[in-house]
This record gives C-alpha cells, structure tokens and sequence, in this order.
C-alpha cells in the first residue's frame, strides 16, 4: 500500500514537473500563409510538431493579425501607472505584456521574415519594439546592456527576390543578430531563401532552405531545454 501510494506520488510528481516544449512562430509576410517565408516556416514547424508531439506551437501571424503601430499612444500607456491607464491604455499594455509572456515561455523561436525594400516587415519591427522591454527582456547594468528574454535556439527562415546574404545591402541579418542577442538570444541560425525573383532560381533556392532547417531540426538543438 506505501509503495503504490508513493508510486502514484512518483508519477503525479513526474507529470508536473514534466515540461514539453514551446515553439513561438512569427511569420511576418504580407500574404500571410501564402508568403514564401511563411510556407518555409510553417513545414519547419509542422516537422517540428510531428518530432514534439506533445509540443506547444503558439503562431503570431503577423500578415493577418497585424500588431498596432508602435507609436506615442502606447509610450504614454506604458508610462502610466496601471492603476490609472484607461482600457484602452490597458488594452495595449496588457497586448505588449503577452507578446513578451510567449517569448520567454517559449523553448524555440521561429521568424519566417521577408525583406521588404531592404529591411524587415514593418509588422515585425512593430513585434520586435513591443518586446524590447527594459526590466523585462533587457536591463542596463554595470557592465553595460544585459539580456534577460533567456536564450534559446532560434530559426529565422530570411526570404528575398534578389541576393545579399554576405553583402552591405543585407541589413536585415545584422539588424535581426543585434536586437536578439541585445535581450539575450544568442543560438540563432539562418536560413536564407534567396533569387526567388528568378524563375531558374526559385525551386533550387526553396529545396536548399528546406533541407537546411530539416538538418537543423535533426541536430536536435531545437528540443534543448531553455538556458537558466
Ligand atoms: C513590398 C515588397 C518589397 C520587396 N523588397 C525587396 C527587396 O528590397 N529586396 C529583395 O531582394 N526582394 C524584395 N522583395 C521580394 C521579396 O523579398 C520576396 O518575394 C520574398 O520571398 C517575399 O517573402 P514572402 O512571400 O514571405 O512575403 C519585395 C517584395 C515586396 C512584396
């Protein structure tokens, strides 16, 4: 009898202290599901899922659910004392506080991201300025900034007409590189899908994204735990 009670404490302990994975996805095109980064991302994600079964994916759509423009209003809420924002106020903090909440609870971090006239999605600057919160994601201490979002693997499937990975016109990559390991993402890799203006170019440049993220997922430093 006190070893089945203590077998049944053993499992319950076991289950709650089990944590699956999370995967957060933001897919930043303009034609949503129909974008080439973010068809990329969601068969990473759907391979990811398969491998996690008992995995969480949280997707932030940002084509077809755009955040708010970051502007004034939502400086001003932010800057408010709680008790006295209005609900609109409040709305927004409260939707800024959620997008931070999913960052730091996930294990993954996947960005399908386009370039668009040479830089990110506005939708996705407009993520990546909620997010950047100091007390939250980022503190400045003695020894200058300090990530707080906590580390995790991170795939950002980068999708272009023309070709500038490893070229100056390429703002995109260091922009993205800066801003994650400014809150404490370091583990980041690249996919990129490049010259998907040319029809002869196009499927090869797909195929070969595809088969990187699938030998990144086979690393299995997608399933890591998130760093302390
Ligand atoms: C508004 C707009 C601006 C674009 N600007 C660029 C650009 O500056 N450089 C480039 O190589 N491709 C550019 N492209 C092409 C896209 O990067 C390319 O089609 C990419 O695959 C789009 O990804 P998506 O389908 O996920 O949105 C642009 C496309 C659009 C719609």
């Amino acid at each position: 009898m006190v070893s089945r009670f203590n077998d049944f404490n053993l499992i319950k302990e076991l289950i709650m202290t089990t944590e699956y994975p999370t995967l957060l996805q933001i897919n930043a095109s303009l034609f949503a599901g129909q974008g080439q980064s973010s068809q990329l991302s969601n068969a990473f994600v759907q391979r990811w899922q398969q491998e996690n079964p008992h995995g969480q994916v949280v997707v932030r759509d940002l084509g077809s659910d755009p955040l708010p423009h970051f502007d004034g209003e939502y400086l001003s809420a932010l800057s408010t004392p709680a008790e006295q924002r209005s609900a609109t106020q409040a709305a927004r903090v409260a939707l800024a506080d959620q997008l931070i909440a999913e960052l730091k609870a996930a294990q993954v971090l996947v960005l399908g991201v386009p370039m668009y006239n040479f830089g990110v999605p506005s939708q996705l600057k407009a993520w990546i300025d909620y997010v950047a919160r100091a007390g939250a994601t980022f503190r400045y201490g003695a020894n200058g900034p300090e990530g707080l979002a906590g580390d995790r693997p991170t795939l950002i499937f980068a999708t272009r007409g023309g070709q500038y990975r490893d070229t100056s016109a390429d703002s995109q990559t260091p922009y993205l590189r800066t801003f994650l390991n400014f809150i404490g993402i370091h583990d980041i890799e690249f996919v990129y899908a490049e010259g998907l203006a040319r029809q002869d170019r196009q499927q090869a440049s797909l195929q070969q994204a595809h088969q990187q993220a699938a030998e990144w997922l086979a690393s299995e430093r997608a399933t890591q735990p998130l760093a302390a």
